[in-house]
C-alpha cells in the first residue's frame, strides 16, 4: 500500500492562516471526505467538477483528509488519471491541487459489472488509512442519466449506500436531466429511493449554484424596499429571458431527445421563476426554502388544465448571420434529423394563482442562437394611474422595471422615468445600475464550487428535492404532449435574431414587450 505524502507542513500553514482570513471559507471547509466521480473521464468532469476543486483546493476549502476516486469506463492508472487532474483548468500554479492529486485514485470499469464495485469498495478502504478520508463518501453521479440507477443499485449492493456506524456519511450528487418526462423522473427516483433516502440525494441545477440567482433571495429578504411591491399590485407582468448564443455545438444528439423545454424551462427556468415568485422562507435552512419554492411551483396554473395550450411559442433556428458569420440551421448540426422538430425556442406566457401573483402573467423565453447570451428577470412594474405630463414629453418613457441580470454582466438594474435637463418637462426612462463586478472585484465562483462545497458539507439549500422535480415536470408535461402531437406549428428563427415572431405576438396580444436586453 503507498502511503500519500502528507501535505508540505508550510504550505498547509499558509492556507490555514488564509481560510482563517476568510472566516465563511474557514467555517464551510468540509469534513474528510472520499469524493468519488462516476463518469470522471467525462467532459463535465474535466469541463467543470475537476476545475471546480482545483480552485477551492487554491483557496483553502478542502479538508486535509481529502481525495478523488475516478470511475469510468475508459481504461486508464492512477497515474492517468492524476495527469488529467493536474492538466484541468485551474491547475497551473496551483501546488495545493498538485499535492492533493498525487493521491487521487482511478477504477477503470462497467457500471453494470460488480466487480467494478468490488474494487471501488477496496480502494475507497485503502484511501481511509492512505489519505485520511474517515469513511466519508459523496458520489456524484457524471455519467449518461440512463446509468444512475445501475450505479446506485451497484454501490448499495456494497452497502456503500448507507452512513457508516461512526457516523460517517454517504451522499450522492445527481445531475440533471432528472427523467425525460414525469414517469421517467418518478421512476428514477424511486431507483435511487431504493438504495439512498432522500437527505442523502442532492440533486443538482447548475443555476442554483450562480451567485445571482441566489442574489433573488438577498434582493427579496435581505431588505424592505422591494417586498412590499413584489405582488400584483405593483407588478404588471414577470418576465424570464434565458437567451444563448451558443448552438448545440457538438450535442446534436443529445438534444434531438431534449429540446429547449426539457433543457431548460423544466429545470433552470422553474428554479429562477420559484426563487423569483415564491413567499419569504422562515429561515434560510434548506427544507424552509425548499418548501416555499414547491409551494409556488404548485400554484403555477397547468397550461392546458383548463383550456387549450395556447400560450405556447415553440420554434427551431435557421441558417442565418450572425456577428457577420453565416452559420448553419439547426437541421444541418451534426447528429440532427435533417427533418427534425426538435425545438431550440420556447415561449410561454403562465401564470399564478394565489394570492399575490393572481392575474399577472408570467412570460418566460429561452433560445439558442439568439443575439447574445443573456439570462435576465425583469419584474415589470404598472404605470402610474395618471401622467400629468403632455403626451408627446413622456414618448421615451416605459414602464418602471426591476431588471435581475443573471449573466453574463451580472447586476441589477431599476429603470425608472426622469426628467431630460432643459426648458421643457420631458421625461424618458433611465437606468440606476449595480454591477457585481464593480461591487466585488474579487469575483464570483463559478456554480459548480459552490455546489460542490455544499454537497461535501452537507448543506441542500440550493439542490433540488423530488417535490420540486415533480411539480416542475407537472407543469411542462402538457405542453410536451402538444409538442408531441405537433402542436403549436413549428416556427422558424434566423440565427442571430431574438426569436421568431410568434414569441413577439404572444407578448403583444396583450400589449406588453419583450424587455429586450
Ligand atoms: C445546460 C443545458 O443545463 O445549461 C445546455 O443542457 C445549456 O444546453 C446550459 O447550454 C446553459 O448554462 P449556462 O450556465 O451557460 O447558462
Amino acid at each position: 500500500m503507498n502511503l500519500a505524502p502528507p501535505l508540505d507542513d508550510a504550505l498547509k500553514d499558509a492556507l490555514d492562516r488564509a481560510a482563517d482570513e476568510m472566516p465563511s471559507a474557514a467555517q464551510r471547509r468540509p469534513d474528510p471526505l472520499a469524493l468519488v466521480i462516476f463518469g470522471a473521464s467525462g467532459d463535465l468532469a474535466s469541463r467543470k467538477l475537476l476545475p471546480a476543486l482545483a480552485r477551492q483546493a487554491r483557496l483553502g476549502h478542502l479538508p486535509d483528509g481529502f481525495s478523488v476516486v475516478g470511475v469510468a469506463r475508459s481504461i486508464m492508472g492512477d497515474d492517468g488519471f492524476r495527469d488529467l487532474c493536474r492538466g484541468v483548468e485551474g491547475a497551473e500554479d496551483n501546488p495545493r491541487w498538485d499535492q492533493f492529486a498525487g493521491r487521487f485514485r482511478y477504477v477503470a470499469g462497467d457500471y453494470g459489472d460488480p466487480a467494478t464495485f468490488e474494487q471501488l469498495a477496496s480502494v475507497l478502504a485503502d484511501v481511509d488509512v492512505t489519505c485520511g478520508t474517515a469513511g466519508n463518501r459523496v458520489y456524484y453521479l457524471a455519467t449518461n442519466p440512463d446509468l444512475f440507477g445501475t450505479v446506485a443499485r451497484g454501490l448499495a449492493a456494497f452497502k456503500a449506500n448507507e452512513p457508516g456506524s461512526g457516523g460517517s456519511f454517504a451522499r450522492l450528487v445527481v445531475e440533471k436531466p432528472f427523467g425525460i418526462d414525469l414517469d421517467s423522473a418518478r421512476q428514477l427516483d424511486r431507483e435511487l429511493h431504493e438504495c439512498f433516502h432522500e437527505e442523502q440525494i442532492f440533486r443538482i441545477d447548475h443555476y442554483m449554484g450562480k451567485e445571482t440567482v441566489q442574489n433573488v433571495l438577498a434582493l427579496r429578504f435581505a431588505n424592505a424596499i422591494f417586498e412590499p411591491i413584489w405582488n400584483r399590485r405593483y407588478v404588471d407582468h414577470v418576465q424570464v429571458t434565458v437567451a444563448e448564443e451558443l448552438g448545440v455545438e457538438h450535442r446534436g444528439n443529445f438534444y434531438e431527445h431534449a429540446g429547449a423545454l426539457r433543457d431548460i424551462v423544466q429545470n433552470h427556468v422553474m428554479q429562477v421563476l420559484a426563487l423569483t415568485l415564491m413567499e419569504p422562507p422562515a429561515t434560510m435552512e434548506g427544507n424552509s426554502i425548499r418548501d416555499e419554492k414547491v409551494k409556488v411551483l404548485r400554484s403555477v396554473v397547468i397550461p392546458g388544465s383548463d383550456q387549450e395550450v395556447d400560450r405556447v411559442v415553440r420554434a427551431q433556428y435557421v441558417r442565418g448571420k450572425a456577428n457577420e458569420i453565416e452559420l448553419p440551421g439547426y437541421r444541418e448540426e451534426e447528429g440532427v434529423d435533417p427533418a427534425s422538430l426538435t425545438e431550440t425556442y420556447v415561449a410561454m406566457q403562465l401564470a399564478v394563482d394565489n394570492w399575490r401573483w393572481a392575474g399577472v402573467p408570467i412570460f418566460v423565453r429561452t433560445g439558442k442562437r439568439l443575439v447574445r447570451r443573456e439570462t435576465q428577470v425583469v419584474m415589470v412594474f404598472q404605470r402610474p394611474p395618471h401622467l400629468p405630463f403632455a403626451g408627446q414629453l413622456t414618448r421615451d418613457l416605459s414602464t418602471d422595471a426591476l431588471v435581475l441580470r443573471i449573466q453574463p454582466d451580472e447586476g441589477i438594474s431599476l429603470c425608472f422615468g426622469a426628467k431630460v435637463p432643459g426648458p421643457s418637462f420631458t421625461v424618458r426612462t433611465v437606468s440606476m445600475d449595480f454591477s457585481y463586478s464593480q461591487a466585488f472585484p474579487g469575483g464570483t465562483a463559478e456554480a459548480y464550487e459552490r455546489l460542490l462545497l455544499d454537497a461535501m458539507t452537507g448543506d441542500p439549500m440550493l439542490f433540488i428535492r423530488t417535490d420540486e422535480v415533480e411539480q416542475a415536470w407537472h407543469i411542462v408535461a402538457p405542453i410536451q404532449d402538444a409538442f408531441a402531437e405537433g402542436e403549436p406549428p413549428l416556427a422558424r428563427y434566423p440565427v442571430g435574431t431574438w426569436g421568431p415572431i410568434e414569441a413577439d405576438r404572444l407578448i403583444e396580444s396583450s400589449n406588453r414587450q419583450w424587455r429586450t436586453p
